[in-house]
This record gives C-alpha cells, sequence and structure tokens, in this order.
C-alpha cells in the first residue's frame, strides 16, 4: 500500500526551498534539536532514536538508534559523526535530492546525533562532482552558525556544535564507509579491516558514527513526530523498518525520479503506480531493486514461505514484485533493499550486456586492495566479453559462477560482495541468455540496454 508522505520533501520544488526561512516556516525547522539539547540528555536521546526502528539508508539497513548506542566516551580523544553523502551506487541518486532541496534537516540532524553520540563535530562527505549539493550545504551551514544553532552554544547551550563539509574525489570505494574515513584522514580511500569498527576507531583512531545522509536527514522528523510514531509510518508495521524513504525509480519507466514514501511499497507499485508503467508499455524484464549491487528480481519470481511463522508467509505463492520492501522481506526472497532505488529493465534489454556493464563498473572501482576482488572483478568482465564476442565455451559460462563465488567472503569489505551477487543473480535468472551467446544464437550487434 503507497502512503504518500511529505517529511524531506515538503520544502522540495518551493522558491528557496533549501533555505532557513522556509525550513522554519515549513516545517519548523530547529524547533527539535533546540527542543532535544536543551530538554533531554545524551542518554535520552538515544533511547527515543531506538524507538525510531529507523534501518540505514545507507544500503546495509542498520538500526540507527542501535548505532548510535555504540559510542562510548574516551577518557582522551574527540568522537566524531560522519556523513556519508558519497552516493556513488549506479541508480542511486536519493541523497542528492536531500542536499540540494533540504539541505538543513542534514545539519538539523547532525546536530542531534553530535549530542546524542557525545561528538562536537560532524564531517559531511561529499563526492567532489555534485557542485548544487556542496554549495547548499555550505549555504545552510553559514545560516544555521549566523542564528547561533551552530557554534559554542547552539540554542543556547553550552554544548560546541561544529558541521564541516568534506570532498570526495568521486571514487565509489569512497562510500564504504572505513574507506570514507581513510579518506578524510586525507589517506588513500582504502577500506580497513574490521574490528575494530569505527565506533571503536574512527577518524583519527577516535570513536566514530558513520551514518548515510538520508538517516540523519529523517532524525529531526523522526523526534518531531515522536519517534514511537514514526516507527508506525512504515505502510505495514510487520515490516520492521521504520518511518519513510525516498525511493528512487530509474531505468525504462515513464516518470523516472524519486519520491518520499512510507517505508513498504511494492515494486508492482512503484513501476506502475508511481513511475507510470514501462516505456514503450513493454512487460518487466527484472528489476535491480536497490542500487547496481543487489541482485536482479524477476516479475515472474514467487515467495515460497510455506512455514507460517515465516514473515513471508502472507505473500507465499504471489510474485515477488507484491512484497512490500523492506530490509528483511528483500532478504527473504534472495536479494537486497540496498539504496532503495530501483532500476527498472524492460523486455527486449540484453541481460547478458546489462550484466557486462555492471562488470566494467565494479573493475574499474575496485580499489585493488584484495586480490579475490581485484582479479575476479576483471576476470568476470573479460569472461562476459568474451561470451558477447561468441567467443566463450559452456565451461567459461560455468567458470563465471566459480569466480563470483570465489570473491564473496574474501574481501576486506562488501564490495567484492557487490560485484559478485549482481553477477550471480545474472547469471542464474537468465541462463538459457547466456547460453545463446555460446551457441551464436545472439551476437552483440543485436545487443541492446535500451528497446526503443
Ligand atoms: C562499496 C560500498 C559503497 C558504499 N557506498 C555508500 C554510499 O555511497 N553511501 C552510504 O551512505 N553508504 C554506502 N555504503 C555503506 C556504508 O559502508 C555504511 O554502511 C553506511 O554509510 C552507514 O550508514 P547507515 O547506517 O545510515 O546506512 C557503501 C558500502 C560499500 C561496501
Amino acid at each position: 500500500m503507497i502512503k504518500r508522505t511529505e517529511f524531506l520533501s515538503k520544502v522540495y520544488g518551493l522558491a528557496n526551498g533549501h533555505s532557513l526561512d522556509v525550513y522554519e516556516r515549513e516545517v519548523a525547522g530547529y524547533a527539535t534539536a533546540r527542543n532535544v539539547l536543551t530538554s533531554m540528555t545524551p542518554q535520552q536521546v538515544v533511547d527515543e532514536a531506538k524507538k525510531a526502528n529507523l534501518r540505514g539508508r545507507g544500503g546495509a539497513g542498520f538500526p540507527m538508534g542501535v548505532k548510535w548506542s555504540f559510542m562510548r566516551p574516551h577518557p582522551t580523544k574527540p568522537s566524531y559523526l560522519v556523513i556519508n553523502a558519497d552516493e556513488g551506487e549506479p541508480g542511486t541518486h536519493k541523497d542528492r535530492t536531500i542536499m540540494e532541496w533540504n539541505p538543513h534537516s542534514v545539519i538539523e540532524g547532525c546536530i542531534i546525533g553530535c549530542y546524542a553520540i557525545g561528538a562536537h563535530v560532524a564531517y559531511i562527505y561529499v563526492r567532489d562532482e555534485l557542485h548544487l549539493s556542496k554549495a547548499r550545504l555550505w549555504g545552510a551551514i553559514a545560516e544555521a552558525k549566523a542564528k547561533g544553532y551552530l557554534g559554542a552554544t547552539p540554542f543556547g547551550k553550552a554544548y560546541p556544535v561544529e558541521v564541516y563539509v568534506h570532498t570526495g574525489a568521486g571514487a565509489y570505494i569512497c562510500g564504504e564507509e572505513t574507506a570514507l574515513i581513510n579518506s578524510l584522514e586525507g589517506k588513500r580511500g582504502e577500506p580497513r579491516l574490521k574490528p575494530p569498527f569505527p565506533a571503536q576507531a574512527g577518524v583519527y583512531g577516535c570513536p566514530t558514527t558513520v551514518n548515510n545522509l538520508e538517516t540523519i536527514a529523517a532524525v529531526p522528523s523522526a523526534f518531531r513526530m515522536g519517534c514511537d510514531e514514526f516507527s508506525k509510518l512504515s505502510a505495514l508495521h510487520a515490516i520492521n523498518d521504520g518511518g519513510f524513504r525516498l525511493y528512487g525509480i530509474n531505468g525504462h519507466v515513464k516518470k523516472p525520479g524519486v519520491v518520499e514514501l512510507g517505508v513498504g511499497p511494492t515494486l508492482n507499485e512503484l513501476i506502475y503506480d508511481i513511475g507510470g508503467g514501462v516505456t514503450g508499455d513493454r512487460k518487466v524484464m527484472c528489476v535491480i531493486p536497490g542500487g547496481s549491487s543487489t541482485p536482479v528480481l524477476r516479475p515472474e519470481e514467487t515467495v515460497d514461505a510455506p512455514d507460517e511463522k515465516s514473515p513471508l508467509h502472507a505473500w507465499h505463492g504471489k510474485s515477488v514484485f507484491d512484497v512490500p520492501l523492506g530490509v528483511d522481506t528483500m532478504r527473504g526472497v534472495g536479494t537486497m533493499l540496498g539504496t532503495c532505488c530501483i532500476t527498472v529493465l524492460a523486455e527486449g534489454t540484453c541481460p547478458v550486456l546489462a550484466m557486462h556493464n555492471l562488470m566494467q563498473f565494479y573493475r574499474h572501482e575496485s580499489c585493488g586492495q584484495c586480490t579475490p576482488c581485484r582479479e575476479g572483478g576483471a576476470w568476470l568482465l573479460r569472461t562476459v566479453d568474451k561470451l558477447l564476442d561468441n567467443n566463450a565455451t559452456m565451461q567459461e559460462l560455468d567458470q563465471l559462477h566459480d569466480i563470483a563465488n570465489n570473491i564473496m567472503g574474501n574481501t576486506i569489505c562488501a564490495f567484492g560482495e557487490g560485484t559478485a551477487m549482481p553477477a550471480l543473480g545474472f547469471l542464474k535468472k537468465f541462463r538459457p541468455e547466456f547460453e545463446a551467446y555460446v551457441r551464436g544464437e545472439r551476437n552483440r550487434k543485436d545487443a541492446t540496454l535500451t528497446p526503443s
């Protein structure tokens, strides 16, 4: 069931919607941070945040309040809040809309977040190409400082908070939180081994929380309405993911874009009710549900959950396109919710070319630190290239599964899985199309990613 909401998007498109004036007028901006800082203890803020059941919007879906609760003050070192606005996942462009249209929600979220975890400084890590996003954030910081909402005594409270924008240089791996931390410190953007986790040793070896930009931007709304109420905003409370999300709809749909909804629309609702249906009124071939790292789903796939205790039992036998999108429900159907930005591929698209396209990206973006990822990604790409040229054997086609499976679990960070899982998804779900290239029944010349 679609539940339209207007927490972040209320100011989208308004004249000067990004300004402090409009933020204060339209959504009582900064009243929540004022209230939190002047009437709650940090522990109360963390306890309240847990009630929101706000699962991190960066991809992994870890509950925001629980993450905040991991922060322990260090006797000698400061703590930091880091906001991940790298947003390099292909098909994902939701954080950018917040920075461009509602930057004050991010700054207000940072004030509340810093206070909750005992930090006095927040860094927002933005990829450098997003010029308007950076300008809007810088502008918002200046406006908030001028009003005394940031600085030595926000809202008169002796709890200094500063927010800085740090620009990345457009490397996808710098979205991975520990690579991001290295990059922030001026080092090469390579992921770190965990443990230690950022809450133990993050920026400059100090306790650090990394939150996705949408996660932190949702915090003022959650506290404004009460975190318990916020948790019930999702279309289906049982989905175990509170609040609203920004959903991106890309690919072969008539009306692509970003929309704010209570958590839990289905793929069919996003494609047809919001996206206006498939271009050329074609059928859907498959959907990449949450950014390019998530395995594809086909509309013919049905839910297999005969056990009455299964959280997916209510959808047993139904199309996976009718299952509400949630962190756990998508895991239950063999994929991931990821960033909630779907890419629709219409019938007529070549799935082998689609996989090739993704493998080009992952081969290029691997930081090269781990051999299975560096070599495996390149090997996957080379083999799909051979397939497209009708030069690969059945044995090489089968080998693609082995290469992908040998990347999984053998790398420092989840980039490896992000490469292997979509590859395995295409291979398993489009086996006949892959075999057709081996037999010479299809060729690269006729393959397309944009069926007319
Ligand atoms: C290769 C890779 C790229 C990632 N890129 C992003 C990104 O661009 N933005 C983001 O918020 N999280 C990204 N993540 C997830 C982060 O590591 C981290 O889980 C997230 O920022 C935590 O925020 P959240 O708990 O609010 O979701 C990425 C992870 C991996 C493995």
